[in-house]
């Protein structure tokens, strides 16, 4: 960790605080926009995300800090009122958890303070938000001794998500930071929350993770908008077809009834979440086969999907994508998230790194008129406490 995060504790808060914790950021490596389509997802954990320094107090408030916000200060609510706030700014995150807890029956009876820290890029759509969800979440379980499942824990910060903040985004984020582990991605069937570990095996290459560098809010961007049309053509396909998602159609069932949905908008947004699904389950057999080409086609695939059909991408993702795919060190690249900006992942050769940043970053500048930055993911455990 790159800041004295005891320092800054002892400095706040005028005592030393009891733990520390981490909770990852994530990457997907594939199955976009199909979380809250039934479908499969495959992310994994990385080792960027939020560090949190914590302490119990004996009275009802809850004080918390931000190093990557010090102008906002303490930021300071009550047990007694566990509304959302918006001059609460970003501390809403926390107290939603805070919130759902309790409700949910687990004893939050004492207020408590913390520092946070994150280097996740702020906006990056590398789940910074869930990284602080699943932080607040093993810091209450820890101070007060919560018995909680993980499990639970994510889907707490799924509910915060959607009924806090007013994100209707899937429990991919917050699956892969609760139950992220080391060198493995998680295929997950968010229907029905089964998952299996995968290692996430590149022999000589390595995934890179880029940078638009352009912000992204989830709540003003266009995700919502996606999430209702593909209800749209769920509902228009239900008049003939027996599935409760999307993620239930394979490609054949799903092209023989797009008359059903009889609108050229929503047949391309079903048939991203559909042929994604697919794509995802063939991704994860050719990582296990060992067969990376296939696999980076793959990656290639679910970009033009997401950029055609389901339209997220925008001129700075293609532009970065586009870059990376024209490389001759790269089996594939796609963006990674919800899109709309944020980064994009490619598999690169690690003996052509130096190259393949410089040829990427180049064009990025040249096109956008602004930088990329472009480093090495590493896969590492989920949300957990260090010391
Ligand atoms: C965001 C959401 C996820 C998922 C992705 C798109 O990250 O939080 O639930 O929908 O977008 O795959």
């Amino acid at each position: 960790m790159e800041k004295d995060l005891k320092r800054i504790f002892v400095e706040k808060f005028g005592e030393e605080a009891t733990g520390e914790y981490f909770a990852p950021g994530r990457i997907n490596l594939i199955g976009e926009h199909t979380d809250y389509n039934g479908g499969y997802v495959f992310p994994a954990s990385i080792t960027i995300g939020t560090y949190g320094l914590a302490k119990k107090r004996e009275d009802q408030k809850v004080r918390l800090y931000s190093e990557n916000f010090p102008e906002k200060g303490i930021i300071e609510f009550d047990l007694s009122n566990l509304d959302y706030d918006k001059a609460h700014d970003w501390t809403n995150y926390p107290k939603g958890m805070v919130r759902f807890l309790k409700e949910a029956g687990y004893p939050i009876e004492q207020g408590f303070e913390v520092v946070y820290y994150g280097n996740i890029p702020n906006g990056a759509g590398l789940s910074s938000s869930a990284s602080i969800e699943l932080l607040t979440g093993v810091i209450l379980r820890d101070l007060y001794d919560l018995e909680v499942a993980m499990l639970d824990l994510v889907k707490t910060g799924k509910k915060v998500e959607n009924e806090f903040i007013g994100v209707n985004s899937g429990i991919m984020d917050q699956f892969a930071i609760g139950m992220g582990q080391k060198d493995h991605a998680l295929l997950l069937d968010t229907n029905t929350l089964e998952y299996e570990v995968v290692p996430a095996e590149f022999g000589e290459y390595v995934v890179a993770i880029m940078n638009t560098n352009k912000r992204r809010e989830l709540a003003d961007s266009k995700y919502n908008e996606r999430r209702s049309e593909c209800e749209e053509a769920l509902r228009r396909l239900q008049s003939e077809l027996a599935i409760q998602t999307l993620g239930q159609l394979d490609e054949a069932t799903f092209f023989a009834h797009t008359n059903l949905i009889a609108d050229e908008t929503l047949v391309k947004r079903a048939k991203h979440a559909v042929t994604e699904n697919q794509r995802t389950l063939k991704a994860k057999e050719a990582l296990q086969a060992g067969d990376l080409v296939a696999f980076g086609q793959l990656l290639n695939a679910s970009h033009a999907s997401l950029k055609e059909d389901y339209e997220v991408t925008g001129i700075e993702l293609d532009t970065l994508v586009a870059a990376a795919q024209a490389h001759p060190s790269v089996l594939g690249a796609r963006m990674t998230g919800a899109g709309f900006g944020g980064c994009a992942i490619a598999l690169v050769k690690a003996s052509d790194w130096e190259d393949f940043v410089a040829n990427v970053s180049k064009q990025y500048l040249e096109k956008i008129g602004y930088a990329t930055d472009i480093y090495q993911a590493s896969i590492d455990d989920g949300a957990r406490k260090l010391a």
